[in-house]
Protein backbone atom coordinates (compact mmCIF):
# COMPACT_ATOMS: atom_id res chain seq x y z
CA UNK A 1 0.00 0.00 0.00
CA UNK A 2 1.23 3.18 -0.78
CA UNK A 3 0.76 6.09 2.18
CA UNK A 4 0.79 9.40 1.91
CA UNK A 5 2.31 11.79 4.56
CA UNK A 6 0.24 14.88 4.97
CA UNK A 7 0.28 18.27 6.49
CA UNK A 8 -2.81 18.99 7.82
CA UNK A 9 -3.34 21.74 4.90
CA UNK A 10 -4.74 18.56 2.65
CA UNK A 11 -7.12 17.16 5.33
CA UNK A 12 -9.78 17.19 3.12
CA UNK A 13 -8.14 14.58 1.56
CA UNK A 14 -7.69 12.22 4.34
CA UNK A 15 -11.16 12.47 5.54
CA UNK A 16 -12.48 11.68 2.12
CA UNK A 17 -10.33 8.54 2.73
CA UNK A 18 -12.34 7.91 5.48
CA UNK A 19 -15.36 7.83 3.83
CA UNK A 20 -14.26 5.59 1.71
CA UNK A 21 -13.33 3.28 4.14
CA UNK A 22 -9.52 3.99 4.37
CA UNK A 23 -7.43 4.60 7.03
CA UNK A 24 -5.70 7.49 8.07
CA UNK A 25 -3.22 8.48 10.92
CA UNK A 26 -3.59 11.48 12.94
CA UNK A 27 -2.40 13.35 16.15
CA UNK A 28 -4.56 13.68 19.34
CA UNK A 29 -3.37 15.41 22.54
CA UNK A 30 -2.39 11.83 23.95
CA UNK A 31 -0.95 10.02 21.08
CA UNK A 32 -1.22 9.59 17.59
CA UNK A 33 -4.07 7.77 16.27
CA UNK A 34 -5.29 5.12 13.59
CA UNK A 35 -8.48 6.32 12.32
CA UNK A 36 -11.13 4.38 10.48
CA UNK A 37 -14.66 4.95 9.99
CA UNK A 38 -16.07 3.08 13.02
CA UNK A 39 -19.60 2.06 11.95
CA UNK A 40 -17.74 0.24 8.94
CA UNK A 41 -16.70 -3.39 9.84
CA UNK A 42 -14.50 -4.03 7.02
CA UNK A 43 -12.94 -0.31 7.56
CA UNK A 44 -12.37 -1.56 11.38
CA UNK A 45 -10.98 -4.74 9.94
CA UNK A 46 -8.37 -2.75 8.54
CA UNK A 47 -7.02 -1.25 11.52
CA UNK A 48 -6.83 -4.50 13.36
CA UNK A 49 -5.04 -5.43 10.35
CA UNK A 50 -2.29 -2.43 10.09
CA UNK A 51 -1.49 -3.02 13.69
CA UNK A 52 -1.16 -7.09 13.34
CA UNK A 53 -4.03 -6.08 16.99
CA UNK A 54 -5.24 -9.18 18.46
CA UNK A 55 -9.49 -9.21 17.31
CA UNK A 56 -10.21 -9.51 21.34
CA UNK A 57 -9.17 -5.91 21.94
CA UNK A 58 -11.95 -3.54 21.27
CA UNK A 59 -11.45 0.31 19.97
CA UNK A 60 -11.98 3.78 20.78
CA UNK A 61 -14.43 6.11 18.68
CA UNK A 62 -13.22 9.73 18.48
CA UNK A 63 -16.55 12.34 18.24
CA UNK A 64 -15.92 15.70 16.97
CA UNK A 65 -19.26 17.01 19.03
CA UNK A 66 -20.37 16.36 22.13
CA UNK A 67 -24.15 15.53 21.11
CA UNK A 68 -23.19 12.75 18.54
CA UNK A 69 -22.41 10.74 21.76
CA UNK A 70 -25.65 9.50 21.74
CA UNK A 71 -25.43 8.13 18.06
CA UNK A 72 -23.50 5.38 19.74
CA UNK A 73 -24.66 4.58 23.05
CA UNK A 74 -27.86 3.16 24.40
CA UNK A 75 -27.67 5.30 27.40
CA UNK A 76 -26.09 8.52 28.80
CA UNK A 77 -25.87 7.68 32.72
CA UNK A 78 -25.62 10.32 35.02
CA UNK A 79 -21.68 9.66 36.19
CA UNK A 80 -21.19 10.15 32.47
CA UNK A 81 -22.62 13.58 31.59
CA UNK A 82 -20.70 14.96 34.62
CA UNK A 83 -17.57 13.18 32.92
CA UNK A 84 -18.14 14.84 29.32
CA UNK A 85 -19.17 17.77 30.94
CA UNK A 86 -16.10 18.12 32.84
CA UNK A 87 -13.50 16.87 30.52
CA UNK A 88 -14.91 16.82 26.90
CA UNK A 89 -13.04 17.65 25.13
CA UNK A 90 -10.17 16.07 26.20
CA UNK A 91 -8.00 12.75 27.61
CA UNK A 92 -10.71 10.85 28.87
CA UNK A 93 -12.43 7.56 27.12
CA UNK A 94 -15.82 6.43 28.42
CA UNK A 95 -17.33 3.20 28.22
CA UNK A 96 -21.19 3.24 28.06
CA UNK A 97 -23.70 0.48 26.93
CA UNK A 98 -23.34 0.31 23.29
CA UNK A 99 -26.24 1.68 20.74
CA UNK A 100 -27.53 -1.09 17.91
CA UNK A 101 -25.74 1.06 15.45
CA UNK A 102 -22.73 -0.03 16.49
CA UNK A 103 -20.73 -3.10 15.45
CA UNK A 104 -19.24 -6.06 17.16
CA UNK A 105 -15.62 -5.85 15.59
CA UNK A 106 -15.16 -2.32 16.44
CA UNK A 107 -16.09 -3.39 19.70
CA UNK A 108 -14.80 -6.96 19.69
CA UNK A 109 -18.10 -8.43 20.22
CA UNK A 110 -18.69 -6.63 23.66
CA UNK A 111 -21.83 -5.13 24.73
CA UNK A 112 -20.28 -1.61 25.58
CA UNK A 113 -18.58 1.10 23.30
CA UNK A 114 -15.87 2.84 24.40
CA UNK A 115 -15.66 6.90 23.26
CA UNK A 116 -13.52 9.77 23.22
CA UNK A 117 -13.57 13.56 22.09
CA UNK A 118 -10.15 14.45 21.99
CA UNK A 119 -9.28 18.60 21.99
CA UNK A 120 -6.80 18.57 19.14
CA UNK A 121 -7.38 21.06 16.45
CA UNK A 122 -6.73 18.70 13.78
CA UNK A 123 -8.21 15.32 15.12
CA UNK A 124 -11.29 17.40 15.53
CA UNK A 125 -11.45 18.97 11.89
CA UNK A 126 -10.80 15.35 10.55
CA UNK A 127 -13.58 13.75 12.43
CA UNK A 128 -15.70 16.58 11.25
CA UNK A 129 -15.15 16.73 8.04
CA UNK A 130 -15.08 13.36 7.24
CA UNK A 131 -18.47 13.16 8.99
CA UNK A 132 -17.85 9.27 10.09
CA UNK A 133 -17.52 8.23 14.18
CA UNK A 134 -14.03 7.54 13.80
CA UNK A 135 -12.84 4.49 15.55
CA UNK A 136 -8.96 4.29 16.47
CA UNK A 137 -6.47 2.73 18.76
CA UNK A 138 -2.86 3.72 19.24
CA UNK A 139 -1.41 4.53 15.57
CA UNK A 140 1.81 2.11 16.68
CA UNK A 141 2.35 -1.58 15.58
CA UNK A 142 0.56 -3.76 18.23
CA UNK A 143 2.72 -4.53 21.30
CA UNK A 144 5.20 -1.59 20.40
CA UNK A 145 5.09 2.01 22.47
CA UNK A 146 2.60 4.48 21.36
CA UNK A 147 3.91 7.21 19.49
CA UNK A 148 3.85 10.50 19.95
CA UNK A 149 5.74 11.97 16.63
CA UNK A 150 4.97 11.99 13.21
CA UNK A 151 8.55 9.54 12.94
CA UNK A 152 7.54 6.84 15.52
CA UNK A 153 4.03 6.30 13.17
CA UNK A 154 6.08 6.76 10.25
CA UNK A 155 8.66 3.49 11.59
CA UNK A 156 5.88 1.45 12.49
CA UNK A 157 3.46 1.84 10.28
CA UNK A 158 4.98 3.31 6.11
CA UNK A 159 2.76 1.07 3.92
CA UNK A 160 0.42 -0.04 6.09
CA UNK A 161 -2.14 2.67 5.95
CA UNK A 162 -3.78 5.27 3.32
CA UNK A 163 -2.85 8.69 5.09
CA UNK A 164 -0.86 10.09 7.98
CA UNK A 165 -1.04 13.74 8.97
CA UNK A 166 1.68 15.29 10.20
CA UNK A 167 0.67 17.39 12.64
CA UNK A 168 1.71 18.78 16.43
CA UNK A 169 -0.05 17.57 19.45
CA UNK A 170 0.81 14.96 21.72
CA UNK A 171 1.66 17.23 24.02
CA UNK A 172 0.48 14.51 26.90
CA UNK A 173 2.11 11.53 25.64
CA UNK A 174 0.25 8.63 27.58
CA UNK A 175 -3.03 7.67 26.22
CA UNK A 176 -6.22 8.68 27.63
CA UNK A 177 -7.97 7.87 30.77
CA UNK A 178 -10.52 5.12 30.55
CA UNK A 179 -13.02 5.07 33.10
CA UNK A 180 -16.20 3.06 32.59
CA UNK A 181 -19.72 4.43 33.29
CA UNK A 182 -22.11 1.62 32.42
CA UNK A 183 -21.84 0.33 35.81
CA UNK A 184 -22.24 2.12 39.38
CA UNK A 185 -19.77 3.10 40.61
CA UNK A 186 -17.91 3.74 37.79
CA UNK A 187 -14.80 2.35 37.47
CA UNK A 188 -11.14 3.20 36.21
CA UNK A 189 -9.97 1.04 33.76
CA UNK A 190 -6.86 2.77 32.66
CA UNK A 191 -4.92 6.04 34.33
CA UNK A 192 -3.75 8.85 32.23
CA UNK A 193 -4.00 12.85 32.64
CA UNK A 194 -7.33 12.61 34.00
CA UNK A 195 -6.49 11.43 37.62
CA UNK A 196 -7.36 9.42 40.18
CA UNK A 197 -7.62 11.93 42.50
CA UNK A 198 -9.74 14.44 40.08
CA UNK A 199 -12.06 11.53 39.67
CA UNK A 200 -12.67 10.49 43.27
CA UNK A 201 -13.59 14.49 43.88
CA UNK A 202 -16.56 13.47 41.31
CA UNK A 203 -17.19 9.60 42.93
CA UNK A 204 -15.80 9.19 46.18
CA UNK A 205 -16.03 5.55 45.19
CA UNK A 206 -14.96 4.98 42.29
CA UNK A 207 -13.07 1.33 41.70
CA UNK A 208 -9.57 1.61 40.62
CA UNK A 209 -7.89 -1.04 38.16
CA UNK A 210 -5.95 -2.85 41.03
CA UNK A 211 -9.48 -4.56 41.82
CA UNK A 212 -10.24 -4.38 37.85
CA UNK A 213 -7.12 -6.81 37.35
CA UNK A 214 -7.56 -9.36 39.64
CA UNK A 215 -11.04 -10.24 38.66
CA UNK A 216 -11.71 -10.92 34.55
CA UNK A 217 -9.52 -8.23 32.44
CA UNK A 218 -12.64 -5.35 31.48
CA UNK A 219 -10.48 -3.36 29.59
CA UNK A 220 -9.27 -6.05 27.26
CA UNK A 221 -5.69 -4.72 26.00
CA UNK A 222 -4.68 -4.65 29.84
CA UNK A 223 -4.08 -8.51 29.48
CA UNK A 224 -1.48 -7.95 26.14
CA UNK A 225 2.35 -7.46 26.37
CA UNK A 226 2.57 -3.49 25.96
CA UNK A 227 4.95 -0.20 25.11
CA UNK A 228 7.59 -3.03 25.23
CA UNK A 229 10.48 -1.35 23.47
CA UNK A 230 13.23 -3.95 21.99
CA UNK A 231 15.68 -3.55 25.02
CA UNK A 232 14.60 -5.12 28.14
CA UNK A 233 13.15 -2.62 31.00
CA UNK A 234 13.72 -2.93 34.38
CA UNK A 235 11.89 -0.77 36.45
CA UNK A 236 14.02 0.66 39.89
CA UNK A 237 11.71 1.72 41.89
CA UNK A 238 12.48 3.67 45.49
CA UNK A 239 13.89 6.57 47.15
CA UNK A 240 16.24 8.76 44.74
CA UNK A 241 19.75 7.79 46.68
CA UNK A 242 18.96 3.96 46.89
CA UNK A 243 17.68 3.58 43.14
CA UNK A 244 20.63 5.34 42.15
CA UNK A 245 23.17 2.84 44.24
CA UNK A 246 21.40 0.07 42.76
CA UNK A 247 21.47 0.75 39.27
CA UNK A 248 24.91 1.91 39.34
CA UNK A 249 25.84 -1.18 40.68
CA UNK A 250 24.00 -3.23 38.13
CA UNK A 251 26.01 -1.14 35.48
CA UNK A 252 29.38 -2.62 36.46
CA UNK A 253 28.55 -5.72 34.66
CA UNK A 254 26.50 -4.34 31.76
CA UNK A 255 28.27 -3.06 28.48
CA UNK A 256 25.04 -2.11 26.54
CA UNK A 257 23.11 -0.52 29.36
CA UNK A 258 20.97 2.69 29.54
CA UNK A 259 19.24 4.61 32.16
CA UNK A 260 16.05 6.54 32.16
CA UNK A 261 16.94 8.83 34.85
CA UNK A 262 14.72 10.67 37.06
CA UNK A 263 16.06 13.94 38.77
CA UNK A 264 19.15 13.50 38.55
CA UNK A 265 21.59 11.11 38.43
CA UNK A 266 25.17 10.56 36.55
CA UNK A 267 25.58 7.12 35.38
CA UNK A 268 29.63 6.70 34.05
CA UNK A 269 29.20 3.18 33.14
CA UNK A 270 25.70 3.90 30.91
CA UNK A 271 26.17 3.51 27.24
CA UNK A 272 23.22 5.72 27.46
CA UNK A 273 20.95 8.45 29.74
CA UNK A 274 18.37 9.70 28.94
CA UNK A 275 16.37 12.27 31.64
CA UNK A 276 12.75 11.80 31.72
CA UNK A 277 12.68 14.95 32.68
CA UNK A 278 11.85 16.93 36.58
CA UNK A 279 8.34 16.54 36.87
CA UNK A 280 5.67 13.42 36.29
CA UNK A 281 4.67 15.25 33.22
CA UNK A 282 7.24 15.69 31.37
CA UNK A 283 8.21 11.89 32.47
CA UNK A 284 5.17 11.21 30.57
CA UNK A 285 5.00 13.26 27.84
CA UNK A 286 8.86 12.35 26.68
CA UNK A 287 8.42 8.51 28.46
CA UNK A 288 7.04 6.55 24.52
CA UNK A 289 9.87 8.63 22.48
CA UNK A 290 12.62 7.55 25.17
CA UNK A 291 11.87 3.96 25.35
CA UNK A 292 11.97 4.12 21.71
CA UNK A 293 15.15 6.24 21.54
CA UNK A 294 16.84 3.41 23.45
CA UNK A 295 16.17 1.05 20.94
CA UNK A 296 17.69 3.16 18.01
CA UNK A 297 20.67 3.01 20.40
CA UNK A 298 21.01 -0.91 20.04
CA UNK A 299 20.78 -0.72 24.05
CA UNK A 300 19.83 -3.90 25.40
CA UNK A 301 19.00 -3.33 28.88
CA UNK A 302 17.63 -0.36 30.58
CA UNK A 303 16.86 0.45 33.92
CA UNK A 304 14.14 3.47 35.02
CA UNK A 305 14.01 5.30 37.40
CA UNK A 306 10.78 5.78 39.40
CA UNK A 307 9.64 6.97 42.70
CA UNK A 308 6.18 7.02 44.39
CA UNK A 309 3.69 9.75 42.92
CA UNK A 310 -0.13 10.12 42.86
CA UNK A 311 -1.52 11.85 39.90
CA UNK A 312 -0.07 11.56 36.70
CA UNK A 313 2.63 9.45 38.37
CA UNK A 314 -0.35 6.61 38.51
CA UNK A 315 -0.64 6.55 34.56
CA UNK A 316 3.55 6.90 34.20
CA UNK A 317 4.02 4.12 36.30
CA UNK A 318 1.15 1.65 34.93
CA UNK A 319 2.77 2.45 31.07
CA UNK A 320 6.31 1.82 32.64
CA UNK A 321 5.89 -1.13 34.47
CA UNK A 322 3.79 -2.90 30.99
CA UNK A 323 6.52 -1.69 29.40
CA UNK A 324 8.98 -3.69 32.07
CA UNK A 325 6.38 -7.08 31.89
CA UNK A 326 6.37 -5.99 35.28
CA UNK A 327 10.36 -6.31 36.07
CA UNK A 328 10.03 -4.21 39.20
CA UNK A 329 12.71 -3.88 41.57
CA UNK A 330 11.06 -2.51 44.54
CA UNK A 331 13.78 -0.71 47.19
CA UNK A 332 10.81 0.85 49.44
CA UNK A 333 9.95 -2.80 50.91
CA UNK A 334 13.88 -3.44 51.28
O1 LIG B 1 -5.56 8.42 24.05
C1 LIG B 1 -6.09 7.44 23.55
O2 LIG B 1 -7.01 6.82 24.11
C2 LIG B 1 -5.59 6.97 22.18
C3 LIG B 1 -5.93 8.06 21.17
C4 LIG B 1 -5.63 7.66 19.76
O3 LIG B 1 -7.28 8.43 21.30
N1 LIG B 1 -6.19 5.72 21.82
C5 LIG B 1 -5.86 4.56 22.44
O4 LIG B 1 -6.50 3.43 21.95
O5 LIG B 1 -5.07 4.50 23.34
P1 LIG B 1 -6.03 1.96 22.28
O6 LIG B 1 -6.82 1.10 21.38
O7 LIG B 1 -4.57 1.86 22.18
O8 LIG B 1 -6.54 1.72 23.75
C6 LIG B 1 -7.92 1.56 24.01
C7 LIG B 1 -8.14 0.87 25.34
C8 LIG B 1 -7.75 -0.59 25.27
O9 LIG B 1 -7.12 -0.96 26.49
C9 LIG B 1 -9.09 -1.30 25.10
O10 LIG B 1 -9.08 -2.61 25.57
C10 LIG B 1 -10.01 -0.40 25.92
O11 LIG B 1 -9.55 0.90 25.66
N2 LIG B 1 -11.41 -0.52 25.48
C11 LIG B 1 -11.95 -0.21 24.28
N3 LIG B 1 -13.26 -0.49 24.25
C12 LIG B 1 -13.58 -0.98 25.46
C13 LIG B 1 -14.78 -1.48 26.05
N4 LIG B 1 -15.92 -1.50 25.39
N5 LIG B 1 -14.73 -1.91 27.33
C14 LIG B 1 -13.56 -1.88 28.03
N6 LIG B 1 -12.39 -1.43 27.52
C15 LIG B 1 -12.40 -1.00 26.25
MG1 LIG C 1 -2.59 1.23 22.26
Amino acid sequence: MNTKVITAEYLSQAAQALRDGGTVVFPTETVYGLGADGLNDAAVGKIYEAKGRPGDNPLIIHIADKADVAQLVREIPPAAQLLMQRYWPGPLTLIFPKSERVGRVVTAGLDTVAVRMPSNRIARALIRESGVYVAAPSANLSGSPSPTTVEHVIDDLDGRVNFIIDGTGCEIGLESTVVDVSVTPPVLLRPGAVTLEELRELFPDIVTGRQEEENAPKCPGMKYTHYAPKAQVTVVYGPKGRRQEYIKECLKGEPNAGVLTYRGGRYEDAKLVIDAGESMQAYASGLFANLRNFDTHQIRVIYAEFEQAGGMGRAVQNRLYKAAGYRVINLYEK
